[in-house]
């Protein structure tokens, strides 16, 4: 990575970080989610970044890839956990970030859990350090309040353009022998939660991401594929987005029906804690120095 690249990087963590705290003022008790989430994605577009990937506004045993429907009525409610995860994309820098709310104030030491074991993997990533072992420090904290860590789900490498660039930092002890590298960036994710520890997809999928071009028949499909590939490239997309522009719901989810079929579009299930248990999460986005790290979403 070049220097203009990392300071780009940079710039990319400072706005993900201001625009994460500025969104904390609307998660309360009867908020819209898609007011939320629409809000949130606006404001990236209003910096000149665009969102990474479509505002992820998890609730509860939903651990993530929750994204409000076109229309949504959802608010939340009074006994909500709830997860805010966003993402910005720069110049091809990109930046990821994410926090919890506990709405019931019941369930302050699980929010704590999934921050203090972000903080512990902070302490700990360097580069020559083993993915492997972060993923120990993670495990270890978590469970030290009682709670166990999300086993499939990691945190992962971000390269320019590529939001998931292969390796991954997992979430508990692992012999991943992959050592960190000076001028890595990680999205660093701990999810913590009072369930079994394992998420499993729900057939619900409301994001989506270009993923290899094949043959299409409909009209239908071909203009939401044009329509998503000169708007989001290789990001993922929600289908509220395709919704604002290609109004009609049967059309659009004929066409992703379509266009998943043939392998055109891949889809992001929304995922649920297997054993319904709640769920926290906290992400940093860090950049891995010789002594340490630096985070960019601070
Ligand atoms: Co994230």
């Amino acid at each position: 990575m070049d220097d203009i690249e990392l300071e780009n990087f940079k710039e990319a963590g400072k706005l993900a970080a201001r625009l994460r705290e500025e969104s904390k003022s609307m998660i309360m008790v009867g908020e819209s989610l898609l007011d939320i989430a629409e809000t949130i994605e606006k404001m990236m577009l209003e910096e000149g970044a665009r969102p990474a990937f479509p505002v992820n506004i998890s609730i509860n045993d939903i651990a993530a890839h929750h994204t409000p429907e076109f229309e949504s009525t959802m608010t939340l409610g009074e006994e909500d956990l709830v997860k805010i995860d966003l993402g910005i994309e720069m110049n091809g820098a990109l930046s990821d970030t994410a926090y919890t709310v506990d709405l019931s104030e019941k369930n302050e030491k699980l929010v704590e859990a999934a921050e203090k074991a972000l903080e512990k993997a902070i302490a700990v990533i360097k580069a020559g350090v083993a993915v492997g072992e972060v993923g120990g420090n993670i495990e270890d904290v978590i469970k030290s309040y009682g709670y166990k860590p999300i086993a499939n789900l990691s945190g992962h490498m971000i390269k320019s353009n590529e939001l998931h660039a292969g390796v991954e930092i997992p979430n508990i002890r692992t012999n991943d022998p992959y050592t960190l590298q000076e001028g890595d960036i990680f999205a660093v994710e701990p999810f913590a939660t009072t369930g079994n520890g394992y998420v499993e997809d729900l057939e619900q999928v409301e994001i989506f991401s270009i993923y290899s071009p094949s043959k299409v028949r409909m009209r239908q499909s071909r203009k939401i594929i044009e329509f998503a590939i000169k708007n989001y490239g290789m990001l993922p997309f929600a289908e509220r987005w395709i919704r604002k522009e290609f109004k009609s719901k049967l059309l659009v989810s004929a066409a992703l029906k379509e266009l998943l079929q043939n392998h055109f579009i891949r889809g992001y299930p929304v995922l649920r804690e297997v054993s319904r248990g709640l769920v926290s999460q906290a992400e940093h986005t860090v950049l891995v120095t010789n002594d340490g790290c630096e985070v960019l979403t601070k």
